[in-house]
């Protein structure tokens, strides 16, 4: 699944990362249209789970900081991602289904996006619009 503009939330360091894991997602994609070899397949899952362990923590400190009234629930969401990843890399041991989750889980991750991401978009928009446009680095 290609990373689309209306999937932004409007916070732009939050967006930017969101585009680096679609990037990651799809490559991981293509990866199992093609039928890489299992090390390639294994390294990008690699890639994925530590940019998605990243990405959870600068939100979740975020949203620590700004005092999201939902930020444990939040969190827990961000729980579950890391088991679906998890659970990816052990499908890609026994071979099994990867494609089939692989999908789910994008479908997954854009659900969470949409809704829950977008959701502490609206508060931060609210109380700290500054935020918005900020950049790191
Ligand atoms: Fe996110
Ligand atoms: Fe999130």
């Amino acid at each position: 699944m290609k990373w689309n503009n209306s999937f932004a939330i409007g916070i732009e360091v939050i967006d930017a990362q969101h585009k680096k894991i679609f990037e990651r997602l799809l490559a991981i994609e293509n990866a199992v249209a093609k039928r890489d070899p299992w090390h390639i397949l294994r390294f990008q899952l690699d890639e994925l789970g530590n940019y998605m362990k990243f990405h959870l923590a600068v939100e979740e400190s975020m949203l620590e900081i700004l005092r999201y009234p939902g930020r444990l629930q939040h969190v827990e969401a961000h729980g579950e991602i890391m088991k679906q990843i998890a659970e990816l890399e052990e499908a890609l041991k026994q071979s099994s289904k990867v494609e089939d989750l692989v999908r789910f889980f994008e479908n997954w991750f854009l659900k969470h996006v949409l809704a829950g991401d977008r959701e502490y978009a609206t508060y931060v928009k609210q109380e700290f619009p500054a935020l918005m446009e900020a950049r790191v680095g």
